[in-house]
């Protein structure tokens, strides 16, 4: 069975496990979602300091989601209730908004996903909450590169695979722990759909990456061990040894030369310290 398809720019939504392979309207409709993505992640940039609640982050994120004529992906999926994840410190990703408040010295991942149009839009960033430790510091800027060494990998003939380990090599040379529980993955109308996007990975291993492929990565590096937990309120994962952890990811299409990124940040906001 042939484990590619080649799709038409309709509003088909296939859950049928392939790996699909999309057209120039498709890249239209995912340029417009991810340019929301990265635009949501820039508003939040001021409004992420000591105090403020992630509930009233995750408020923001509906409004502006909302404003910008999408719908929050999470919310209602398989049960969650919110608009965004919102993951502090220790907590892996699958952070659930409340009332908790965030501190100074808090390193914080915000995971966006607006449909906009019947297109999955879907990137993270970390934010750094006032003054930061050098240690977290330094996570929080080896996982941004993690995230970029992947992202050149990505270009037709290469593997998915290769993606994968220039993440794991990158992350391990620093004695990092890459987490394996969770995955990039495809995406489009679909919110996660086939390839699953592994961020430890051998060389040469996986699918074979071809134009019209689209999919996030998104790696989760954490400052001890890799092993993860998920809390009772089945969401929350967090590092089983309670060391910090970082993630950035975000959506992109593999092209003929190599790959189109869809969630860049317009105003330049990649990675912190943003001001
Ligand atoms: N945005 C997450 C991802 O990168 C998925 C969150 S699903 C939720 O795939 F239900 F936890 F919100
Ligand atoms: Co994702
Ligand atoms: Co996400």
């Amino acid at each position: 069975m042939n484990q590619y398809q080649t799709v038409a720019d309709d509003d088909t939504v296939l859950r049928d496990g392939t790996i699909k392979l999309h057209g120039p309207e498709a890249f239209e409709g995912m340029r417009r979602a991810g340019k929301l993505a990265a635009e949501i992640l820039d508003e939040l940039v001021p409004l992420v300091e000591p105090g403020v609640t992630t509930g009233a982050l995750d408020d923001a994120v509906r409004q502006l989601t909302l404003d910008g004529g999408a719908m929050p992906a999470t919310l209602g999926y398989r049960g969650y209730a919110h608009s965004c994840c919102i993951s502090i410190n220790h907590v892996v990703c699958h952070g659930i908004p409340s009332d908790k408040t965030l501190k100074e010295g808090d390193i914080v991942n915000i995971d966006v996903t607006p449909l906009l149009d019947g297109w999955h839009g879907d990137s993270s960033r970390m934010y750094l909450v006032g003054d930061v430790p050098l240690k977290a510091r330094r996570l929080v800027d080896v996982t941004y590169e993690c995230l970029m060494l992947g992202i050149e990998q990505a270009r037709p003939g290469n593997r998915l695979g290769d993606i994968g380990a220039a993440i794991q090599r990158h992350a391990e040379a620093h004695r990092y722990g890459v987490v394996r529980e969770f995955c990039g993955h495809g995406l489009g109308r679909l919110f996660h759909d086939a390839p699953e996007v592994i961020h430890a990975a051998r060389p040469g291993t996986g699918p074979e990456l071809k134009p019209g492929m689209f999919f996030t990565i998104e790696p989760m590096i954490n400052l001890g061990k890799p092993a993860v937990k998920l809390l009772s309120d089945g969401w929350t994962a967090v590092t089983r040894d309670k060391s910090l952890s970082a993630q950035f990811e975000h959506s992109i299409g593999i092209t003929e030369e190599g790959c189109e990124i869809f969630t860049l940040s317009p105003r330049g906001l990649h990675k912190p310290p943003y001001a």
